[in-house]
């Protein structure tokens, strides 16, 4: 894909120098010549998802490692905290 939006023709040449740099890359590195191929469809996206909706549940509850307290008689106390003091605590929880 060259760079030529009108938006970015101005007096500096920045499309040119755009393209340059895009062939600079392209001669080196190949970038263009793959395609995804035809039958590959949005289902395809199921796998990306899953596996982003498991690193955010790692990474909130690594931070609600820092304020939950898994014992009896404080267990529900700190999840109040949690919810309603901790910074964006809400949000992790
Ligand atoms: C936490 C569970 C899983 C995660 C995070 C995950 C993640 C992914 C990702 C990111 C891809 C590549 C992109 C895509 O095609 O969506 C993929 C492909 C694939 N996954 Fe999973 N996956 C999981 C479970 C499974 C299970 C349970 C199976 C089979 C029983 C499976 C079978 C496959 C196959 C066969 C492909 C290749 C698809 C293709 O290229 O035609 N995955 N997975």
């Amino acid at each position: 894909m060259k760079f030529s939006y009108t938006a970015l023709r101005g007096g500096l040449g920045l499309v040119t120098y755009l393209n340059k740099v895009y062939d600079w890359f392209e001669e080196r590195l190949e970038i263009q010549g793959e395609y995804v191929p035809p039958h590959v469809n949005i289902f395809y996206c199921l796998g990306g998802i899953t596996l982003t909706c498991f690193l955010v549940q790692v990474a909130t509850g690594f931070a609600m490692t820092f304020y939950y307290r898994p014992t009896v008689t404080e267990a529900f106390s700190s999840v109040q905290y949690i919810m309603t003091e901790a910074t964006f605590g809400w949000l992790m929880n």
